[in-house]
């Protein structure tokens, strides 16, 4: 048992006092396809690296591709120098895996070419004195996943007489749960369900491992964990890429098949799991698929109408700023096509520790930023004792787990601005992996390929877990292929659909956005701002999403907020409805009547979709005060846009 491994980075500090993984032969099935050139092979560099492989270790590629050993050689030396993940690159540890590694061509429905393998692995075997164990790595498409494990047993090479015999079979396992059932009736009429490793490569993710170390080392917070604290939990995985060449893949997939169902449901169960009896690999298994068996069924289709959002991108901006495409222009997918890029989803735990407490799941590609946060929203404080301080309501406190790019945790709350009112702004204290931690970072493989070597399956999935985790999301596959959809709802590099907005807020809540002080430099009215202010701004503001046509602003309302524009463009309307002006991006509008602390003057209407910021009135009045030169710019804007005189003292003085 190699618990103590699972936790530790793959750095100067991990490697130490690690010993090295079993001596054994790995085979990669698929060794010429794009996993093993970008994260596989960079993984056992770094293994190698890091000391943890060891010496009686040799790869063996195969795939339909006709190389030869020598060419497998050639190829991997040129892509480890793109893909490899360390800051530089060391030719000599290169060499000693390169020297190991092998090649065999064949296709997967050919017996000999597995006769040819069984021939190599003996050969292989005596020269590396692997003592007969072997781990078979199935890095090819799904399809194929059941036809290797009976060719395996076929050919004798499941026989664990001398040295055991493992398989990693990669995601996604099965496209339903009817083939998820399938799929594993069959490979297991093969192998025992303890050689068999479902892999995920979010458990190989640092940031994703620590949620349990945080939750279960630290008595701060677990006792804390449950429903009378916690007010809801969110998961965002926003990728800014688009399909990236795989149209033919994800248009049969989507993200509730790429990610949802698996990545996203393994934090889920780590967030939300028992504490386990011990870090042994059945005790942490058992207690995820507990955790996903409690989730309530969305089992009519109301509910599933009444909890999920899909989404699907159109053409609009890349992460370069350049034009993008939308989906269905993408190479290899349907003009027509129904498949989602973008899911929000809520759901509940129905046990002790979550009853009640809602949680909200949502990924997309072509969004506006690539980052991975949960969010842990607690209850908020009572309010009372701010009573006629000026201070109108309190910010929940927020548990922030930063998984990627941006790596730690950060923990939201209130403190005093100096000064003589009491007046509140929300402040932080982080954890940063980079200022804490040596540790190079990998692939997330290293850890996975490790274990498995070591015969730890605490990151891998088991049966029950896979089946649990298709039986939530089946509802969802169920009415989607019969009910039609409105695609695509929102244009690439902006929010998601704004229904995934009305999902959240229909409950009260909203969507947590984590902003850097970069996306807020963009913007020409922080161009200049300091580290302070854009601090503070990162946590005050809201984003919003509004259809093209929809009602931003009605003259008349009281003001309670300041709108700044990040994507899209705003008419202002006059009295007849009339448009009177146009704003763009990096604008911000409704801030008349936060300085005159009267009726909106103007009705505000979205023109396109439109991405916005939203200023709360108290966040805007405490940087109004604290910064005198935001305060005349705004000023400047307010009076020739309205020509009025406004007495900055009143705003001030009021909120005060
Ligand atoms: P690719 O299509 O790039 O590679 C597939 C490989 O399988 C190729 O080497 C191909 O050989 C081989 N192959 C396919 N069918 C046969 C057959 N009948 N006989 C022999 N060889 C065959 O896929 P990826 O590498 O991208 O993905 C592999 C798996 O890893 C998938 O399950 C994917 O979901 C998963 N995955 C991939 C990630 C990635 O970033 N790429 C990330 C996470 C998971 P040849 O080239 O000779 O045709
Ligand atoms: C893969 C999905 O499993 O995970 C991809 O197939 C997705 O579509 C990728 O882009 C995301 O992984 P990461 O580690 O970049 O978050």
């Amino acid at each position: 048992m190699t618990q103590s491994r699972n936790f530790q980075s793959h750095g100067v500090t991990g490697v130490l006092d690690q010993p090295k993984a079993e001596p054994c032969l790995l085979v990669i099935f698929g060794a010429s396809g794009d996993l093993t050139k970008r994260l596989l092979m960079p993984a056992f560099y770094n293994l190698v690296c890091d000391g943890l492989l060891s010496e009686n270790f040799a790869i063996v590629g195969t795939a339909m591709d006709p190389l030869t050993t020598e060419s497998f050689r050639e190829k991997m030396s040129v892509d480890i120098k793109q893909f490899s993940t360390r800051v530089e690159f060391d030719p000599k540890q290169w060499d000693s895996l390169c020297s190991r590694l092998y090649y065999t061509p064949g296709k997967f429905d050919e017996d000999a070419a597995f006769v040819r393998l069984a021939e190599l692995l003996k050969t292989l075997d005596a020269q590396y004195k692997t003592g007969g164990k072997v781990l078979f790595y199935m890095a090819t498409p799904p399809s194929v996943f059941g036809l290797i494990s009976s060719q395996l047993e076929k050919a004798g090479l499941n026989d664990t007489s001398v040295g055991w015999k493992r398989i990693i079979v990669e995601k996604p396992f099965g496209t339903d749960l009817d083939s998820a059932i399938a799929l594993n009736r069959e490979i297991l009429k093969y192998w025992k369900e303890e050689q068999v490793f479902r892999i995920d490569h979010y458990l190989g993710k640092e940031t994703v491992q620590n949620i349990i170390a945080f939750r279960f080392s630290n008595g701060m917070f677990e006792p804390l964990w449950n429903r009378n604290y916690i007010d809801h939990i969110q998961f965002s995985v926003a990728e800014s890429v688009g399909v990236e060449g795989r149209g033919g893949y994800y248009d049969r997939s989507g993200v509730l098949r790429d990610m949802l169902q698996n990545h996203m449901f393994q934090m889920l169960a780590y967030l939300c799991m028992e504490p386990p009896a011990s870090f042994a690999p059945e005790a942490v298994r058992n207690e995820k698929a507990k955790i996903l068996s409690a989730v309530r069924m969305m089992d009519t289709p109301d509910l599933v109408r009444r909890n999920t959002v899909r989404g699907q991108y159109g053409p609009g901006t890349g992460p370069d700023g350049k034009p993008a495409p939308g989906y269905r222009e993408e190479p290899s997918v349907p003009p027509e096509s129904r498949t989602e890029t973008f899911l929000a989803m809520r759901l509940f735990i129905d046990n002790w520790r979550w009853h009640g407490v809602p949680i909200y799941l949502r990924s997309g590609k072509r969004l506006w930023k690539r980052g991975t946060e949960i969010i842990v929203q607690l209850k908020s404080a009572p309010d009372f004792l701010f009573h006629g301080t000026g201070v109108d309501s309190l910010d929940p406190n927020r548990l922030v787990f930063h998984i990627q790019p941006d790596q730690g945790i950060e923990l939201q709350f209130q403190a005093k601005t100096p000064g003589p009112h009491m007046s509140l702004q929300k402040v932080n204290m982080r954890f940063d992996y980079g200022e804490s931690f040596t540790a190079s970072r990998g692939t997330g493989y290293e850890v996975l390929t490790y274990n498995c070597m070591n015969g730890d399956a605490t990151l891998f999935s088991r049966t029950d877990l896979v089946e649990t985790a298709w039986r939530i999301v089946q509802p969802l596959l169920d009415l989607w292929k019969t009910e039609p959809v409105e695609f695509p709802n929102y244009p690439a590099g902006t929010w998601g659909p704004k229904a995934s907005f009305d999902l959240i807020e229909r409950d009260g809540r909203k969507w947590a956005d984590v902003l850097s002080r970069e996306t807020l430099k963009k913007i020409p009215l922080f161009q200049g701002a300091d580290g302070v202010l854009l601090g503070s701004l990162v946590m005050a503001l809201k984003p919003v999403v509004f259809q093209a046509e929809e009602l931003v602003i009605q003259k008349g309302e009281m003001g309670r907020a300041l709108y700044i524009i990040a994507r899209g463009e705003v008419d202002v309307l006059g009295e007849a409805g009339e448009v009177v002006a146009t704003l763009g991006e990096g604008t911000f509008f409704g801030e008349i009547s936060l300085l005159l602390s009267s009726p909106r003057m103007a009705t505000v209407r979205a023109k396109s979709f439109c991405d916005l910021f939203l200023l709360d009135k108290s966040d805007f009045t405490r940087v109004l005060r604290e910064r005198p030169q935001f305060l005349k710019s705004v000023m400047e804007i307010a009076t020739s846009r309205y020509n009025v005189a406004v007495q900055p003292d009143a705003i001030l003085e009021e909120e005060s």
